[in-house]
């Protein structure tokens, strides 16, 4: 299964990612985590990636296609793959393409999350992360059992520095623009399978594991 979650800010690709790659045992790739990583250690990478990362704009188009296309060289994608956050932009979608064909594979399916603006600002404005283990909580929809202490490793939460609601918003004006078209670009090749992001998680994750089935890819 190689599989890529399109959809807005907010939509739920990451909580998904995590489950998904459980039950299916895939990778999860997300482009958002890996940069996040590279300005926690402060590499090159990082601190070039940060100055956009925290105006909501996109990382240049080659800087994330690289860092993607040599995590599909590793041996754990042979089987399949989740692609989260990535790609964004038509130029990554079709360099995606390219490098997918040179290893005679391909993309077998996209998830499109609509999701509405009014959801996606709640969530991510109310979005809190742990500091140690990544997983993320809403203080409203998905609270931990502790104000601020991660129910999994008791360490504490934080809030990312993109989700202030006027980020927030600058991160959606440019999904709008530069993301969206990658809509049709998958619909035109026929792989695309939109479903609503505005459900709650278990619903959504039941939807998708049915997808799966019905299109006899799990
Ligand atoms: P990235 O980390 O990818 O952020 P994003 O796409 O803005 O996605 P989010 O993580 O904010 O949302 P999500 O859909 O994953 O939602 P989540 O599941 O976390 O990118 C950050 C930045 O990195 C970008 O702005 C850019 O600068 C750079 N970047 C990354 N990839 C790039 C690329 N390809 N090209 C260029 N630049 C790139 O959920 C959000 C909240 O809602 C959580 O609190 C969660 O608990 C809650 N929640 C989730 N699902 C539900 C649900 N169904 N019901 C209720 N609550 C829910």
């Amino acid at each position: 299964m190689r599989l890529v979650l399109l959809g807005p800010p907010g939509a739920g690709k990451g909580t998904q990612s995590i489950v998904l790659s459980k039950k299916y045992n895939l990778p999860h790739i997300s482009t958002g985590d890996i940069l996040r990583e590279a300005v926690k250690a402060s590499l090159p990478l990082g601190v070039k990636a940060k100055e956009y990362m925290d105006r909501g704009a996109l990382v240049p188009d080659e800087v994330v296609t690289g860092i993607v296309a040599d995590r599909l060289l590793k041996p754990d994608t042979k089987n399949g793959f989740i692609l989260d956050g990535f790609p964004r932009t038509l130029k990554q979608a079709e360099d995606l393409d390219k490098a997918l064909k040179k290893m005679s594979s391909g993309i077998d399916m996209v998830l499109y999350f609509a999701t509405s603006t009014a959801v996606a600002i709640e969530r991510l404005t109310g979005r809190r992360v742990c500091t140690s283990c990544g997983f993320n909580y809403h203080i409203k929809n998905i609270p931990p059992k502790k104000e601020g202490v991660c129910d999994m490793c008791g360490a504490p939460l934080f809030q990312r520095p993109d989700d202030n609601e006027e980020t927030v918003r600058a991160r959606l004006k440019v999904y709008e623009e530069q993301t969206k078209p990658l809509i049709d670009f998958y619909m035109k090749q026929g792989i695309l399978k939109r479903v609503s992001g505005d459900m709650g998680v278990d619903e959504l994750f039941k939807v998708l594991s049915k997808i799966f089935s019905d299109a006899k890819l799990a």
